[in-house]
């Protein structure tokens, strides 16, 4: 407190200025002390106050406290930071934010949209990605902690080759366990699913369910999800695994006249597209079946048969489908 002389001045409280040589009262300084017990004082007080007086001193006490707060805080200057990741085994040097999420830099700043966002606040696992072997979520994990050699991976990472017959089993048991319905969740699944496998081949129910507690499926897909990691672990074991849907791989498109022997290949388009890919796949199944087809390709409003020219013609193909109850054009 500044010093004052007393002596010339009536009132015992005042001080005489050094300047004027007139008495005033000391101006005391409002300490965080002071703030928080008027605080306090007035979270008590201000159910019963009229609240004029009160909020006058608590605004003043508040912007005293935010001009200290101001003239305190030491700006760092340090917002961004440059970080390397290694994901999927792959060097990215990237230049974030100190409170960018994994999940962020991936998707805005590497265009990698390999993990899912659901909740945004590490309550669903749709986000999971793997950190050194671990199952976490991207979405709460801060990009600026992770530029020292650890090693980043998504599920665009655990595939063992290219293709469908590619795919890590954990990938391929979902799919053809059908351990989805909109998919939102799926791929954080299949990482912690992976991360489970990892460590143990052969894990009980409750081994699977403990692993994959963090993640969510609001579509109630849990079943499926169950026998999915149990069929990858069994084909991780090396036995034979029967999935509820067929693997069905098309055949490369073959150009439309293709050498005597080989086949001849065209492109039709449905009359009515179909609804589904998967009805594309049951009739691909059912028109291999038939004679002269060789092969199959296509979508929900094309078809591309291969045909042998020996057994079957154009006509005969354009007959197939209308049996089948799909006239192409
Ligand atoms: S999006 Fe990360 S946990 Fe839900
Ligand atoms: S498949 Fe929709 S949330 Fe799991």
């Amino acid at each position: 407190m500044a010093e004052g002389k007393q002596m010339n001045c009536p009132n015992s409280s005042e001080t005489e200025a050094a300047d004027s040589g007139s008495c005033e009262k000391p101006t005391r300084q409002l300490t965080r002390r002071d703030f928080l017990i008027r605080s306090n004082a007035g979270a008590v007080a201000v159910g019963v106050l009229s609240g004029a007086g009160f909020a006058a001193g608590l605004a003043e006490a508040q912007t005293a406290a935010a001009q200290r707060a101001a003239a305190t805080v030491v700006p760092t200057g340090l917002t961004t930071r440059r970080v390397s990741l290694d994901i999927d085994g792959k060097k990215h040097d990237v230049t974030v934010d100190v409170r960018e999420s994994l999940w962020e830099t991936m998707n805005y700043q590497l265009g990698l949209a390999n993990s899912n966002m659901g909740c945004d606040r590490a309550q669903c696992g749709a986000c999971t990605v793997l950190v050194d072997g671990r199952a976490v979520n991207g979405c709460t994990l801060l990009t600026a902690r992770h530029g020292r050699g650890q090693k980043i991976l998504t599920v665009a990472g655990i595939a063992m080759g290219p293709g469908p017959q590619g795919l890590h089993p954990a990938q391929r048991a979902f799919w053809l366990e059908g351990g989805f319905q909109c998919g939102i969740c799926t791929r954080g699944f299949v990482m912690s699913s992976y991360a489970l496998l990892q460590k143990n081949k052969n894990p009980s129910t409750s081994e699977i369910k403990e692993a994959l507690a963090g993640n969510i499926c609001r579509c109630g897909e849990y079943p499926k999800i169950l026998s999915a990691v149990r069929k990858a672990a069994a084909e991780l074991r090396g036995e034979k695994v029967t999935y509820t849907a067929p693997l069905i791989t098309v055949q490369p498109m073959q150009p439309s006249s293709a050498p005597a022997g080989t086949g001849i290949s065209k492109q039709f388009e449905f009359v009515t597209a179909l609804g589904t890919i998967e009805q594309f796949d049951d009739l691909a199944l059912e028109m291999k079946n038939k004679t002269g087809i060789l092969g199959v390709a296509g979508t929900e409003r094309t078809i591309t048969p291969t045909w042998d020219p020996a057994r079957v013609d154009e006509a005969g193909v354009r007959r197939i489908l209308s049996e089948s109850g799909h006239p192409v054009r």
